[in-house]
């Protein structure tokens, strides 16, 4: 597991939990927190740990880098990979478990984001399973179960519309990071969380649903739902729509995931249709959200863009919550870093390249 010490990761370990006889934990991954990785690990005994932040593994005891990401991911007693990262840090590991055999579960969209193009052939060169962990597309993998390519019309994702739903544009020029951090139904890591206040979550998510399910970005749209029960649509060729349903609860999917075909309990609450008698459905605001026209644009332009456009808003994102960018300007230094970025034809060097060009690019950028 790369991501073990965050909200994914935590949930993962806890649905691994419930399964010893099919699942072992062999390898566990973290970025910097060495007291959390080493009390994860007491609970697997003989499973590796390893942080990327090389200081941070030195003081902890551990296998540090990148390096030490990439051996875990490809050690010969590894089957499944799951991809917690928050961002694209973990299109490396990704590509070389690939290259390894591995099956992903991957809960990383910014990796497909900024180099689908890259990971969606080497997954089929290599024979392996790439199965979804973000319940939107967990809800969509599901619902296209038996059905071909071409009896497919439409992928439909739902957004709950996060903190801000309903809101003008100039109403959220002072938001605090308090308040884009209290999302209405989801409880999750901090960037995923400032993505679901911009919208920008339902842009790498339409982008991570045209990479895994191989559809058109034209094909997949984004609608309103605030409760977040229904999970997400597929329409068929001949209209009917399908629909996955359930409480919101991370543990569904990441099981799904993990088990794939199985289909077994848990314990998490179990939805009746008579527990949310009003389900309700309404247009995106894209002028108060732009990031799903950006987005589209970022898919249009092709190539390197839609790394640029991941990799800047990674940076936005996370110069929002260290106080060193407005919530509005999110989507500015977004767009303005793509209005000067050329593409190129996505080899993983080009990707690389681009991802800390647009860092650089984005962070001159920040106003508060
Ligand atoms: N949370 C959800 O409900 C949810 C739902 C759907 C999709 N996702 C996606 O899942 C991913 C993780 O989200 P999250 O909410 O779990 O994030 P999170 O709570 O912030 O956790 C991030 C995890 O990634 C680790 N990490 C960060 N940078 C790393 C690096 N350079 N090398 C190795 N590990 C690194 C962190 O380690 P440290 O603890 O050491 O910093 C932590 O374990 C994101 O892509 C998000 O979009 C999340």
């Amino acid at each position: 597991m790369l991501g073990a010490t965050g909200s994914i990761g935590v949930q993962t370990l806890d649905v691994i939990a419930r399964h010893p006889d099919r699942l072992q934990v062999v390898g566990l991954a973290a970025r910097s927190n060495g007291p959390k990785l080493h009390e994860q690990g007491a609970a697997h005994p003989g499973a590796r740990l390893a942080l990327f932040d090389e200081s941070a593994a030195t003081r902890y005891g551990l296998a540090g880098g990148m390096g030490a990401l990439v051996d875990l991911v490809t050690s010969a007693d590894v089957d499944l990979v799951v991809v917690s990262v928050a961002g694209v840090i973990g299109l490396a590991p990704t590509l070389a478990a690939i290259r390894a055999g591995k099956d992903i579960a991957l809960a990383s969209k910014e990796v497909l984001v900024a180099a689908g193009e890259v990971v969606m052939p080497l997954v089929r060169e290599f024979g392996v399973n790439l199965t979804p962990i973000d319940s939107e597309h967990s809800a969509i993998f599901q619902c296209l179960r038996g059905y071909r390519p071409d009896q497919v019309s439409e992928l439909i994702l739902t957004a709950s519309g996060g903190p801000f739903r309903g809101r003008t544009r100039e109403s959220l020029r002072d938001v605090t990071v308090a308040q884009a951090l209290a999302h209405p139904t989801w409880r999750m890591g901090g960037k995923i969380t400032v993505d679901s206040a911009t919208l920008m979550n339902k842009a790498l998510e339409t982008i991570e649903a045209r990479w895994l399910f191989d559809v058109p970005i034209d094909r997949v749209r984004a609608v309103v739902h605030p409760q977040s029960i229904v999970h997400s649509m597929v329409r068929l060729a001949d209209g009917s729509v399908l629909a996955q349903m359930g409480w919101p609860d991370m543990r569904l999917p990441i099981q799904i995931a993990l088990l794939h075909p199985e289909r077994v309990g848990g314990d998490w609450p179990v939805w009746n249709p008579t527990d949310s008698p009003t389900l309700t459905f309404e247009p995106i605001d894209e002028e108060t959200f732009p990031a799903l026209s950006l987005g589209r644009r970022a898919v249009a332009a092709g190539g390197t863009m839609p790394c640029a456009f991941n990799a800047a808003n990674e940076e936005a994102a996370n110069g929002f919550l260290a106080g060193r960018c407005g919530f509005l300007a999110i989507a500015e230094v977004v767009g303005g870093t793509m209005d000067l970025h050329r593409p190129m034809a996505p080899t993983l060097d080009n990707l690389l390249e681009t991802d800390a060009w647009a860092r650089h690019e984005a962070r001159s950028r920040f106003v508060m």
